[in-house]
């Protein structure tokens, strides 16, 4: 195989790779830039556009090899095959002018080919290493097969479940989301680029997953300072942790669509942030800006989008099409162009595409499903997995007969959830089929439903196989359609005839374990009764059948906690942990059912809330039960009060009380009680797994600057503000008592 024309002996390239300076934000030095300048000056403006073009295998497109060797296109998406990424990176380095590979992207977002649970449910581990260990894992699999860049983590906040993306990112929490994007970023570019990373893509920037009424692509009206203090940091924490590139998103905030807005692109990431990657649109993002109504043509919105700061565009053609014309009258500058285009330079380099543009095709598929890989995605699925009750059934011991039932109990398919592209079902390790494993014998499986959204009347099948068994596993759910893009739900009960089916298992008398599959958190209260215990498990992926069967028969105790507040209803939405407190807040006032006739106008105390499902969720942020129980005693911070420079210690000590081992999320939240603008009444400030055994008891200290209790406040300048405020240590958002502190 003929080695590339920009070739540079590989001691030089690593030696600039190594070479990183602090100022650049995704590791580039000071030889990293002479090498994009070399490069650069070299390009005509036509080479400069059409690396800025990124185009998804498969679309219109004349021919691939001739806009590949007349350098049209910077970036290919949506091909996976290692034979056919080589072909391609053949015609770009060895056939057009100036030899630059081409930079090929997929959507990896939880797993390549070994699937993990949806990012949702990787944020209910609430551990940080191992979803960065699950991220390594799917760089591995997709670089060995020539995937370079992936299109995750996506950090956007979301705190309305009828948005069917919910499923795709860590949850409603700014803390969380932050630590998890970080983590993600970590694991997929590797702590030193090579081969094996596979550039991150922070997204949907910024806001997406505020869209009005949880639809899909609505506008959102986020004003700058919920933008600064809620939405913007989790992406500046990934910028810091080296993410590459970042990825505009569909929606208009305040009336801009992000991939125009020059406040968000060019002022916060790249002017305060100094964000040096990649930034690339949305599908087509650029020609929506025409739906929008925020441009007239397609010409119109590429000069908006290159202005605003974006280097790359996806599957609009704008840049392609439109700006060398733009050039020519002066709408946009070429310094505007090779800007973008250093950008993409930079990251191809780092990435050692010009030292090493090729795969070896036999080792790519070695790589894949690797034991190890299978193992952490089990592990994910595990840590992933909520106990929401237990009236004391689980864990199950061991012989007894087992009555499999249920949708989702051999669904290998929809198991792996949304986003799982390169997910071979025939890989998935279903519940029925671990519980085969490890029962040889003792299972009995009536599905009663073989798809979630299925309508039926009576289940005389499942209740006659019932009454042979002692204990009936019921998996419910949704299948994988029904969350992800462009798939939100105005109604988030169980679909079809689930709750009917857990109603009619109840008649048999037998206890019911029920484990509940879904891309979100659907509105199950009138369920609960119905169930003896309720595992939530997040689409967990292709080992998932394993992990929960684990979780249920007690080889795992239970530890994964809520990343988003389960609504009673859906009418709730949107319902989250960390909201202001409003001048009347809810204290569990009157519901309906309690309201007298002719009850007078204020006698129900007017506070904020619904008269039928009052404002506390089913289930709140960071909530899960264990199959131990812990407790928390002599919570005190090391002094009543501290500067904006000290550090605050809180110990406290925590005991298993139980009689199992297990591991607690031990979480943190701090309220500003008094602010130059309100405050939420209370934001999670760290979290951590801590592991104690049974009877175990621990004295823990936990320290946090007091700079992280800094805001945006009524100046709009991020900084700690004096007064008093009152922290929580307890095992979710609702729980606990506060001690009080204050900041001189
Ligand atoms: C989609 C998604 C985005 C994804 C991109 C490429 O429309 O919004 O998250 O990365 O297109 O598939």
């Amino acid at each position: 195989m003929k080695l590339p024309r920009l070739l540079f002996p590989a001691a030089i390239a690593c030696a600039i790779i190594c070479s990183c300076a602090s100022h650049s934000t995704i590791g580039a030095g000071k030889d990293v830039e002479q090498r994009v300048e070399s490069i650069l000056s070299k390009m005509t403006l036509a080479e400069k556009i059409g690396q800025m073009n990124q185009v998804s295998a498969g679309a219109d497109v004349s021919n691939y090899a001739d806009a590949l060797r007349a350098g049209s296109i910077g970036s290919i998406l949506n091909e996976v095959d290692p034979v056919k990424i080589n072909e391609f990176q053949r015609i770009c380095v060895e056939e057009s002018r100036l030899g630059i590979p081409l930079l090929v992207a997929r959507d990896v977002i939880h797993g390549f080919h070994t699937v993990f649970p949806i990012p949702l449910g990787l944020a209910a581990t609430f551990d940080p290493a191992l979803v960065e260990a699950g991220a390594r894992v799917a760089a591995l699999e997709a670089t060995a097969q020539g995937v370079r860049w992936t299109f995750s983590p996506m950090l956007d906040i979301a705190r309305d479940p009828r948005w069917g993306r919910i499923a795709e990112g860590s949850g409603e929490d700014t803390y969380l989301d932050a630590r998890m994007a970080e983590a993600m970023v970590r694991g997929y570019q590797g702590t030193q680029l090579d081969s094996t990373s596979m550039a991150a893509c922070i997204k949907h920037f910024v806001g997406y997953g505020a869209g009005e009424g949880g639809r899909d692509y609505n506008s959102t009206y986020l004003t700058e300072r919920q933008l600064r203090n809620v939405y913007l940091p989790p992406f500046e924490a990934a910028v810091k942790a080296g993410a590459m590139t970042l990825m505009t998103s569909f929606n208009d905030n305040d009336g801009v669509p992000s991939t125009g807005n020059t406040f968000v692109v060019k002022d916060v990431l790249r002017g305060e942030w100094g964000f040096d990657g990649l930034v690339v649109t949305d599908w087509n993002s650029m020609g929506e800006m025409i739906n929008h109504g925020f441009g007239t043509d397609r010409k119109d919105v590429a000069a908006k989008a290159a202005n605003a700061g974006v280097d790359m565009d996806m599957m609009t053609y704008g840049f392609l099409s439109h700006l060398e014309e733009l050039v020519k009258s002066g709408d946009v500058k070429v310094s505007t162009i090779d800007n973008a285009v250093r950008n993409i330079l930079r990251v191809k380099i780092l990435l050692g595409l010009f030292e090493n543009p090729y795969i070896d095709v036999e080792a790519a598929a070695a790589v894949q499903y690797a034991p190890e890989h299978l193992a952490a995605a089990q592990k994910s699925a595990e840590q992933s997995a909520i106990l929401l009750k237990n009236d004391g059934i689980l864990p199950l011991a061991p012989g007894r007969r087992i009555l499999v039932t249920g949708p989702m109990a051999d669904a290998p398919h929809d198991q792996l959830g949304t986003w799982a592209f390169d997910g071979e079902k025939q890989h998935t390790v279903t519940p029925l089929q671990a519980l085969r494993d490890r029962f040889p014998g003792k299972v009995d499986y009536v599905p009663g439903l073989s798809f979630s959204r299925e309508k039926r009347q009576g289940f005389a099948d499942v209740i006659a196989a019932a009454r042979k068994a002692d204990v009936i596993l019921v998996f419910l759910g949704e299948e994988a359609i029904l969350s992800g893009e462009a798939h939100s739900l105005a109604d988030l009960n169980l679909q079809g005839s689930q709750s009917d089916l857990l109603a009619a298992l109840k008649t048999t008398g037998k206890p019911v374990v029920a484990t509940v599959m879904a891309g979100r958190p659907l509105t199950i209260e009138r369920d609960l009764p119905n169930c003896n215990a309720v595992l939530y498990s997040f689409h967990p992926g292709t080992m998932g059948g394993p992990a929960l069967a684990n979780v249920i028969f007690g080889d795992v105790n239970p530890s994964g906690r809520t990343p988003i507040t389960f609504l009673r209803t859906v009418g709730q939405a949107p319902l989250y942990y960390s909201h202001n407190m409003t001048g009347r807040p809810y204290t569990g006032q009157t519901l309906i059912d309690d309201i007298p006739l002719e009850a007078g106008q204020t006698s129900l105390g007017n506070t904020s809330y619904y008269l039928d499902y009052g404002a506390y969720p089913l289930f709140p942020f960071g909530y899960g039960l264990s199959y131990t129980s812990f407790e928390y005693s002599g919570i005190a911070t090391d002094r009543a009060e501290y500067g904006v420079d000290d550090t605050i210690e809180v110990s406290f000590t925590l005991a298993n009380t139980g009689k199992y081992d297990g591991e607690e999320v031990v979480q943190v939240y701090v309220r500003d009680l008094v602010g130059s603008v309100t405050r939420p009444v209370k934001e999670l400030k760290h979290f951590e797994r801590v592991f104690l055994k049974a009877g175990e008891s621990r004295q823990l200290t936990v320290s946090i600057p007091t700079e992280e209790l800094a805001f945006y406040g009524l100046d709009m300048v991020k900084k700690v503000e004096p007064g008093d405020f009152q922290l929580w240590v307890a095992g979710d958002s609702a729980s606990g008592k506060p001690v009080s502190f204050k900041v001189k």
